[in-house]
């Protein structure tokens, strides 16, 4: 039994796992609120955060906003692309997030 679910899970493909994406997404939320990492809440609104500060926009309807995932990697990568004035700090060129950690935040942000 636990061969086949491997096998089953195998063809599913494990990044399609619906178990996994929502762990991604909970470890994404995990590391937007944290203080010493995304840091998230200084500048945004997000639903669940505790103390948030206003200098970005609130975080909500992202998916209808950004339907492309790859557009908010990039946001999150380096906003001074998009906007050389932005306050957000560029997380990916920055080093401040590896590329899996802002891979499971853009999961949260597709929850939001
Ligand atoms: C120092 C403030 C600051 C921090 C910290 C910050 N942001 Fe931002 N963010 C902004 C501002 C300001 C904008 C508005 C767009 C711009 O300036 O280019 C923005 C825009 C965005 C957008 C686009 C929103 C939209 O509605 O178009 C997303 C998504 C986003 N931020 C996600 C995040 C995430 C996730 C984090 C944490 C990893 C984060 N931001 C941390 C300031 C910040």
């Amino acid at each position: 039994m636990p061969v086949l679910f491997l096998l089953a899970a195998m063809a599913n493909g494990l990044a399609a796992s619906p178990v996994l994406a929502q762990s991604a997404a909970a470890d994404g939320q995990k590391l937007a609120f944290d203080r010493g990492k995304g840091n998230c809440l200084t500048c945004h609104v997000i639903k669940g955060g505790d103390l948030p500060g206003t200098i970005g926009p609130e975080l909500k309807d992202i998916q209808a906003k950004y339907p492309d995932r790859n557009e908010l990697v990039a946001i999150l990568f380096d906003e001074t692309r998009r906007n050389p004035q932005t306050m957000m700090p560029p997380f990916g060129r920055n080093r401040i997030l590896t590329e899996q950690e802002i891979s499971a935040i853009v999961d949260f942000l597709q929850t939001l």
